[in-house]
């Protein structure tokens, strides 16, 4: 394990409070995502959607910006929420941006308990596969 010990509490608090800035007009489902850090901050994000529907941001979106504009490095653990304050599985394409800054021991909550990225991102594609062909 990472040397960081993981606090869920203060993640979900944190993810609550990322939920609160959302801005969900057209869905009404605001969402908010925390991380944990290998070096122990913690980063968060809102939904942001927009008139075209399609091209919404999604919480984790914002949580790898904040992620990069805040020192960039690896996650080791994430938690997602919905409006109401429940675990949220975060979305196929957000498993993807997850996996890019996934520590060696990065953990999720999820609906069903705490799992590990490759339990939620099965046999993944990621940076490694573009090294193989060049
Ligand atoms: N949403 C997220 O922010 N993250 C997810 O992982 C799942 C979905 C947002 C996108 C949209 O604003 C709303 O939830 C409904 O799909």
């Amino acid at each position: 394990m990472d040397g960081v010990e993981v606090d869920w509490a203060a993640l979900e608090a944190a993810a609550v409070s990322a939920m609160q800035n959302a801005y969900a007009p057209y869905s009404s489902f605001p969402v908010g995502a925390a991380a944990l850090t290998v070096d122990g901050r913690i980063v968060s994000g809102c939904n942001v959607e927009n008139a075209s529907y399609g091209l919404t941001l999604c919480a984790e979106c914002a949580l790898v910006g904040n992620l990069h504009m805040s020192g960039g490095g690896l996650l080791r653990a994430f938690y997602c929420v919905d409006g109401a304050g429940n675990v949220l599985m975060p979305c196929g394409r957000c498993r993807q941006l997850l996996y890019e800054f996934r520590g060696p021991d990065m953990e999720l909550m999820t609906t069903r308990g705490v799992k590990t990225m490759d339990q939620v991102l099965p046999d993944a594609f990621g940076p490694e596969h573009l090294e193989e062909t060049r």
